[in-house]
C-alpha cells in the first residue's frame, strides 16, 4: 500500500517530550521540570491578556508593531531588526527551514538544546554535534566540526540543560572563526538571568556583520511559556528572510499584548532575577554539600549529576522526588542519564527538593 511520504529526515525525529506536569495521587505538585517562571506571569501581562478577550474576533497585527517597539525600547534595539515568533522554538525552526536543507549540516554542541536536532531534521538537514568540555560548549571543537556543508551553528548561551555559558570573548572568537556564509544563531533564552561580567547576549555581534542572529524568549524570565512568544534580533538580511517564511499572523493577539506588558514590567523582572540568583546559589550549595555534582549554572535551573554515586542513581532520585510530589526533568534524552535538571522554583519548593535529596543521599541528620 502506498501512502504520502514525508521529506527525508522527518521520520528520524524523536518527538520532543516536554516536562511532566502531573503526578498520580497528588492534587498539587511542585513542577520544576520545564524552567518556567517561579512567580508565574507578570500581573501586568496577565491583565493585558484578559483585556484582549473582547477583540479576539480581530486578526492580530501581523507586523507586531507595538510589541517590537516595546522590545526595542527596553533593549535599546532597532525595532526593524526584530521579528517575533510563537516561542523561540518557532524562530529556530524557521531559521532551519530557510537556511538549511538536504545535504546541509546544522552544527551545535554535544548537550545543546534538543530543538536544534529536531528542527534540522525537519528541514531535511543533517544535525552534527561537537564535543563539550566539562558540560560546556567548546569553541575549538565547534570550529573543528565545521565542514563545507555547514549552514547554521546554534549556540545556546547559557545552554539548556547544562546551565553553562561562554563568555562573550569566546563567542566572538567563534564568530571570527566561521565562514561568512554560516549563520551563527545565539540562543539567549536565559540571558535575563545572567549577571556575570564577561557575559553578553550577543547583540553587538549582530551589529558587526550579516551572519549573527540572537534569539530570545518570553517563556522564562517573563513567565509566558503558555502564550508562546519569542523573538529574534538580527541583521536586515536575516530579518527579511524570517518575515518571508513566517506565517502572516504567527503571533496571536493575546501573546502580543501580554508580551508588550511583560517586557516593560521592570519591577517584576527585577524581583524574578533577584529571587533566582538567591535560590539558584542556595540550592547549588546545598546539593554540593550532599556530595552531588552540580554545574555552575547561570540559568533558572540546575543540572544535578549522580554519576559519582553508582548506588544512588538519578532514576532513583527522580522516584524519591516524585514520591514527595516534586517533578523534575530526567536527562536521558540528552545523553545524560545520570543527571536531573531542576528548575528554580519558590523558596519552599527548593527547600522541599533539598529535604528529599538529603534523605535520598543518606545525610538526614
Ligand atoms: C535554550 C532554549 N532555547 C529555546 C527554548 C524555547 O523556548 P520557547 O518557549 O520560546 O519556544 C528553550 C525552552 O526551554 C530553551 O531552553
Amino acid at each position: 500500500m502506498t501512502m504520502p511520504t514525508p521529506k527525508p529526515g522527518v521520520m528520524e525525529i524523536n518527538p520532543y517530550v516536554g516536562g511532566d506536569s502531573g503526578l498520580e495521587g497528588f492534587d498539587r505538585v511542585i513542577k520544576l521540570s520545564s524552567n518556567e517562571g517561579a512567580f508565574g506571569p507578570s500581573p501586568k501581562a496577565a491583565s493585558a491578556y484578559r483585556n484582549i478577550a473582547k477583540t479576539l474576533h480581530l486578526y492580530p497585527d501581523g507586523g507586531m508593531t507595538d510589541l517590537r517597539h516595546a522590545i526595542g525600547k527596553v533593549h535599546g534595539l532597532d525595532a526593524d531588526q526584530i521579528v517575533c515568533g510563537a516561542g523561540s522554538d518557532e524562530i529556530i525552526s524557521l531559521l532551519c527551514q530557510a537556511y538549511a536543507g538536504e545535504g546541509d549540516e546544522v552544527l551545535y554542541s554535544q548537550y545543546g538544546f534538543l530543538m536544534y536536532n529536531i528542527s534540522a531534521k525537519a528541514a531535511g538537514a543533517t544535525p552534527v554535534t561537537a564535543p563539550e568540555v566539562d558540560l560546556t560548549a567548546d569553541v575549538d571543537a565547534l570550529l573543528a566540526a565545521v565542514t563545507d556543508r555547514t549552514r547554521i551553528l546554534f549556540l545556546a548561551n547559557p545552554n539548556n540543560p547544562t546551565g553553562t555559558y561562554l563568555p562573550i570573548s569566546e563567542v566572538s572568537r567563534l564568530r571570527d572563526g566561521l565562514r561568512d556564509d554560516i549563520l551563527l544563531v545565539i540562543d539567549a533564552a536565559y540571558a535575563e538571568y545572567v549577571i556575570r561580567e564577561d557575559y553578553a547576549e550577543g547583540n553587538a555581534l549582530v551589529d558587526a556583520g550579516d551572519n549573527v542572529v540572537v534569539t530570545r524568549t518570553f517563556s522564562k524570565m517573563h513567565g509566558l511559556g503558555g502564550a508562546r512568544l519569542g523573538w529574534a534580533y538580527g541583521p536586515a538580511n536575516v530579518i527579511d528572510v524570517l518575515n518571508r517564511v513566517r506565517g502572516p499572523f504567527n503571533v496571536n493577539s493575546a501573546a502580543l499584548v501580554a508580551g508588550a506588558a511583560a517586557i516593560q514590567d521592570r519591577e517584576f523582572t527585577g524581583k524574578v532575577c533577584a529571587h533566582n540568583l538567591k535560590w539558584l546559589a542556595w540550592t547549588r550549595e546545598q546539593l554540593l554539600e550532599l556530595g552531588l555534582d552540580v554545574t555552575d549554572s547561570v540559568g533558572n535551573f540546575l543540572l544535578v549529576c549522580f554519576g559519582a554515586h553508582p548506588e544512588r542513581t538519578a532514576q532513583d532520585a527522580d522516584a524519591a522526588l516524585k514520591a514527595g510530589g516534586i517533578i523534575v526533568r530526567g536527562m536521558a534524552g540528552y545523553g545524560l542519564p545520570d543527571c536531573l535538571r531542576i528548575t528554580v522554583g519558590l523558596e519552599e519548593d527548593m527547600r522541599a527538593v533539598v529535604d528529599v535529596l538529603r534523605k535520598f543521599m543518606g545525610k538526614n541528620q
